[in-house]
């Protein structure tokens, strides 16, 4: 009997739950599509095409991160291949219609929604961003917020399957670019962009890390990156290049430790005021390059 093709790769992790949120980091930036967080440690899915070796030097990195922070690097975990059925099954069955905001819901194709907030249907396919990480579900808040001001024009830097640049055409920002590195988060954008009719999206690969935009008049009013604090200290220049001086730029996928270090290439910026969100250990800071008002939320 033939065997059947591995689609996705099940990583389980179990571990102190306290160090969860510091092996997530690592995952997201090895690719993870997903993780599913549980009482004795977390589950995590990587596309098939991901080897062995690369899971086993994503938990070597993780262990090293552990240490360098002094903490406990026990922790042990599994691999399981899974093929298409299963996975499609173990999703569905995790996945809740998401509401975010005041204005927004997120649904799954065959979620059945009859509320009046603005819906997003998000494919859970090959790409992260469902709104149920903490990280995307910061970002919605703070994009709905930002929509209150000037929402001419979005740009969305890490996309993944586009759920925040759709949640922007939603809201009713007229020009929306969404990039991202991974061509498969594109072709997944791409498509969810097509089942949204969000037309005013325009997703765009950007394979290196510079922001290969095509320089506009006066910068995207609003500017969100969901990615790792590494990634946003190499692009910040870029970042705070593309924007528009009254705009909101949204910064996402910092862990609670990273803030200081963040807000230090800020202040180095002459940026002074950030608003900080929190949700667990992840941190979304917010901010308008020339004009800021102080103020600190945070959201249990
Ligand atoms: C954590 S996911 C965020 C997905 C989605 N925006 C959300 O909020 O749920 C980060 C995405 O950024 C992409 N990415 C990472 N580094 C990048 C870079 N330097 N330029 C563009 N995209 C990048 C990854 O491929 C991934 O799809």
């Amino acid at each position: 009997m033939k065997a059947a093709q591995v689609c996705y790769r099940k990583l389980l992790i179990t571990v102190d739950s306290k160090l969860i949120e510091h092996i997530s980091a690592v995952l997201f930036d090895c690719g993870t599509l997903g993780i599913e967080e549980r009482e004795d440690g977390l589950i995590s899915y990587f596309p098939g095409s991901t080897t062995i070796e690369q899971i086993n030097a994503a938990m070597d990195n993780a262990k090293g991160i552990l240490n360098g922070l002094g903490l406990s690097s026990e922790f042990t975990f599994t691999i399981e291949d899974l093929p298409h059925t299963d996975w499609t099954t173990e999703w569905k069955k995790g996945l809740n219609p998401i509401e975010a905001g005041d204005k927004l819901v997120i649904l799954a194709p065959w979620h059945e929604y009859s509320g009046d907030r603005l819906r997003i249907v998000i494919e859970p396919a090959m790409a992260f961003g469902t709104g149920h990480h903490a990280t995307t579900l910061m970002c919605l808040e703070e994009i709905e917020a930002a929509a209150l001001n000037t929402k001419d024009s979005l740009l969305d830097i890490g996309t993944g399957t586009g759920i925040l640049a759709i949640a922007a055409a939603r809201l009713g920002f007229t020009q929306v670019i969404a990039i991202d590195n991974d061509p498969v988060a594109v072709e997944t954008a791409r498509e969810n962009v097509e089942l949204n009719n969000a037309a005013r999206v325009e997703v765009v690969q950007n394979t290196s890390n510079d922001l290969n935009i095509a320089p506009r008049a006066r910068g995207f009013d609003t500017i969100v990156c969901n990615l790792t604090s590494e990634t946003i200290k190499n692009l910040l220049d870029k970042i705070l290049e593309a924007a528009a001086p009254n705009g909101t730029i949204i910064l996402s996928g910092i862990l609670k430790e990273q803030e200081a270090e963040i807000f230090h290439y800020l202040s180095l910026r002459n940026i002074k005021y950030v608003r900080v969100k929190n949700i667990g250990d992840w941190v979304c800071l917010s901010f308008t390059p020339g004009n800021c008002t102080p103020l600190r939320v945070a959201v249990s």
